[in-house]
């Protein structure tokens, strides 16, 4: 459980930095954080200086806030973010969410990059998450609830706001892109999925599948933010393709689509 403590310690570091007041937080994914350096007037604060943020180490994430403009918005960026397979808590990956909404944050863009599960889907492809599946089989939200953060029993039937995917599917038209649509499935990893976990998560009802999202999403709600979540889809899912799966592809296909990417948050940052 968050204490509010620490997270006004951490808040209160990042105040003492920027005068900014960010009300739209970004979460980038791998490959996907350079869309931080197009911010205007940053402030870049590495996570390692934040009080009670988590000493990350994932391979493609720089680990480092940037607030500033964006399209005419101010944002907070987090350009990487912690994993559940890193080994930290649920409470380590979802502190900076509570950060955020101590900041000001009440629009919420998480971004990933994911395997796809559907078959019509296509690497390179952007999917926005209408709604996720938690495989993972445990809840950021467990332990004693403190009601000053949210409620005991957050309603979960609109996870990903559906005002902002409207405002992401007109973008993505205006833009001649396909933006595919589907549900995200949340696996622990660190190891991919077999070809059987795919066929089970296919039948479970998800359309791509991937190692992060989900508990920020869930704090987000927790906290009141609205959310909104984008998936680059890397790579066909476990056993799709007869071809094994690395981190390398996952890497080079997210460089690939950041442009693309980019545009496409722009254009929403814009409409919000
Ligand atoms: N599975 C899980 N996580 C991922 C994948 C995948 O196929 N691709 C990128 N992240």
């Amino acid at each position: 459980m968050h204490q509010v403590q620490t997270i006004l310690e951490a808040k209160n570091y990042i105040v003492s930095k920027t005068n900014a007041n960010p009300m739209i937080g970004l979460v980038l994914g791998s490959g996907l954080g350079s869309l931080a350096d197009d911010i205007e007037n940053p402030v870049t604060i590495p996570y390692s200086d934040i009080p009670h943020f988590a000493k990350s180490g994932a391979v493609g994430h720089a680990n480092e806030m940037v607030i500033g403009e964006l399209k005419g918005k101010t944002v907070v960026a987090m350009k990487g973010r912690f994993h559940y397979y890193e080994g930290f808590s649920l409470d380590e990956v979802t502190f900076p969410v509570r950060v955020l909404k101590a900041l000001g944050v009440e629009t919420l863009i998480l971004t990933n990059a994911c395997g796809a599960v559907n078959t019509s889907f296509q690497p390179g492809d952007l999917m926005l998450i209408t709604d996720h599946i938690n495989l993972v089989g445990t809840n950021p939200l467990t332990g004693p609830n403190n009601s000053e953060l949210g409620t005991r029993f957050p309603d979960s039937s609109q996870i990903y706001n559906l005002e902002l995917r409207n405002l992401a599917l007109e973008t993505a038209k205006e833009q001649n892109m396909t933006l595919q649509q589907g549900v995200y499935a949340w696996w622990s990893g660190p190891a991919y999925e077999t070809p059987a976990e795919i066929r089970m998560i296919r039948t479970l009802g998800a359309d791509a599948v991937g190692m992060s999202t989900v508990p920020e999403a869930m704090v987000a709600i927790h906290s009141s933010m609205k959310v909104l979540g984008i998936s680059c889809l890397t790579n066909m899912a476990s056993g799709i393709l007869d071809q094994p799966l690395s981190h390398n592809e996952v890497i080079d296909v997210a460089g690939r689509v950041r442009s693309k990417f980019i545009e496409l948050v722009k254009g929403v940052l814009e409409k919000i």
